[in-house]
């Protein structure tokens, strides 16, 4: 099964596909992540990456594209979870054909519906453990020891240089007049399910596998 979470920064696509990779054996596909890795090892995506990441605007069409047809290669277990991708037209084409190719097709795509105001507050007080990389929010999750990760216990958090205010209202910006647009073409194909992205994290993964379920 292959699907897509779409939804503007902040609406929960990372936290959920992670779930979702845990409870099905399905791979989260993150461009996000992948280029993270890529400006910090260095690459020579990385470093056209960086500048654009650090605006928020977006990555060049072919560039996103190649990672994820690279990623389509080495395999994808119960099935591939597209997170922060297709974001616009092209790369929805692009979708579709590094699909055909590998005779797969897309079985869902699923719009977290959230409010914007909230998504600022959402991003702007996410952190990350260091070493482990486990999620936590200033004021949503804070780790149950203070400044010990629950997860592996380590003591250094970060935060993606892109969380600030300014920068995460150019994100909302991009996703209005560039990814929005690609879900009529969706919706016309039968595809689009529509996901409260509002409601908290547990109620979320749960509309999204009653979804997953149908098929
Ligand atoms: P990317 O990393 O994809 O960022 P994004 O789309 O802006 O999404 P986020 O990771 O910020 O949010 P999310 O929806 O995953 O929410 P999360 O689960 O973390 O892209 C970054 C940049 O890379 C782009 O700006 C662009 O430059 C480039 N890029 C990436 N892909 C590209 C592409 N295809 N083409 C071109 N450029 C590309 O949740 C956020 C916070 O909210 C967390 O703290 C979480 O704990 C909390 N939370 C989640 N769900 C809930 C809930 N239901 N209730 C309360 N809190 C919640």
């Amino acid at each position: 099964m292959n699907i897509i979470l779409l939804g503007p920064p902040g609406a929960g696509k990372g936290t959920q596909a992670a779930r979702l990779e845990a409870d099905r054996g399905m791979v989260q596909l993150s461009t996000g992540d992948m280029l993270r890795a890529a400006v910090k090892a260095g690459t020579p995506v990385g470093l056209q990456a960086k500048s654009v990441m650090e605006a928020g605007e977006l990555v060049s069409d072919a560039i996103v594209s190649a990672l994820i047809g690279e990623r389509l290669d080495q395999g994808t277990g119960n099935g591939a979870i597209f997170d922060g991708y297709p974001r616009t037209a092209a790369q929805a084409d692009a979708l579709d054909k590094l699909l055909a190719e590998r005779e797969a097709t897309l079985d869902f795509v699923i719009e977290l519906a959230v409010d914007e105001d909230a998504l600022v507050e959402r991003i702007v007080g996410r952190f990350t453990c260091a070493n482990c990389g486990a999620g936590y929010h200033d004021k949503f999750k804070q780790p149950k020891v203070a400044d010990t990760c629950d997860v592996c216990g380590h003591h250094e958090f970060k935060r993606r240089p892109d969380d600030n205010e300014e920068t995460v209202r150019t994100r909302m910006t991009e996703y209005r007049a560039k990814t929005a647009p690609i879900l009529p073409g969706y919706e016309a194909r039968g595809l689009v399910y529509r996901v409260d992205g509002m409601a908290d994290i547990a109620h979320v993964t749960q509309a999204i596998e009653d979804i997953l379920d149908r098929k």
